[in-house]
């Protein structure tokens, strides 16, 4: 099916939904000039995840951490703004045709374009705390001249965000599950899907009857197995089409 007749399907799908729902991960936020984790030109390719976003990595050597992955993150997330991608899925929630976003990204984007129930799975980078006495920061407040950020108890400061080696919260996990229990559709947006558990949300929601609508240049393990549709693009310019579609349907 050709792209045109692809996102002209998917529109009529959305609008004719009950409970749409979405998965996103970090193709999603490579338009605000973030860079994926895997693939050409991916932060993994660079780094190696099971060193440095591990958490037995981190509390072993915090400033090593700190130097080689946070305060770069840090410094991309401070200046990326929400693109086209996000932009169309604030427009969706206000046309009432999407409930909640499950987000795989620390980035916060989606709150800043407009979504108000954003699930964030794996956290946010916007947010920190200390690993002694729990103490809350936010990025302003922590002085990097030396390494690690240090609490004023001296306890090192870490994001609030999932290392590897860590579970998910147990609330957005089950929240999430629930909510893809519960949907009818579901669009996934921007993920390599090869991240559990985040990865199987799909499945659930495509188990429990839901037609899944993946958005993503390549095909994902999802593709021709639980999505019912990939159209194949950039999340800007499909969701850009997908809204005008949507919005000449209502017209
Ligand atoms: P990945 O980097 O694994 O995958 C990014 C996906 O985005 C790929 O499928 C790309 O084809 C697609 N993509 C690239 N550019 C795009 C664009 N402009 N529009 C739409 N899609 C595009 O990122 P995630 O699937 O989010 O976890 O990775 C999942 C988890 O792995 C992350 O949350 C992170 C990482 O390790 C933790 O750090 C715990």
């Amino acid at each position: 099916m050709k792209t045109t007749d692809q996102i002209n399907t998917a529109a009529r799908k959305i609008a004719a939904a009950r409970h749409s729902v979405a998965l996103t991960g970090a193709g999603i936020s490579v338009e605000s000039g973030i860079p994926p984790f895997r693939g050409k030109g991916g932060l993994w390719e660079k780094i190696d995840p099971m060193k440095y976003a591990h958490i037995q990595y981190f509390l072993a050597d915090p400033a090593d951490v700190w130097r080689v992955l946070l305060k770069e993150m840090k410094t991309l997330l401070k200046t990326a703004t929400p693109n086209a991608g996000h932009m169309g899925l604030a427009r969706l929630e206000q046309m009432g045709l999407l409930k909640t976003i499950i987000t795989q990204n620390i980035d916060g984007l989606h709150q800043r374009a407009g979504n108000t129930d954003v699930i964030e799975f794996h956290g946010n980078f916007a947010d920190y705390y200390c690993i002694d006495c729990r103490l809350r920061q936010k990025f302003d407040d922590i002085d990097l001249r030396s390494l690690p950020p240090r609490c004023a108890c001296g306890g090192v400061i870490r994001p609030d965000c999932v290392f590897f080696g860590e579970t998910i919260p147990v609330n957005l996990l089950l929240r999430s599950r629930e909510i893809a229990s519960c949907c009818d559709l579901m669009l996934v947006v921007g993920t390599s899907a090869v991240v559990q558990p985040a990865a199987f949300m799909p499945a659930i929601a495509k188990d429990h009857g839901a037609l899944v609508i993946e958005i993503n240049p390549e095909p994902t393990p999802l593709t021709h197995t639980v999505s019912d549709i990939l159209i194949q693009g950039k999340a800007g310019a499909v969701m850009t089409a997908l809204i005008a579609e949507l919005e000449r349907l209502r017209s």
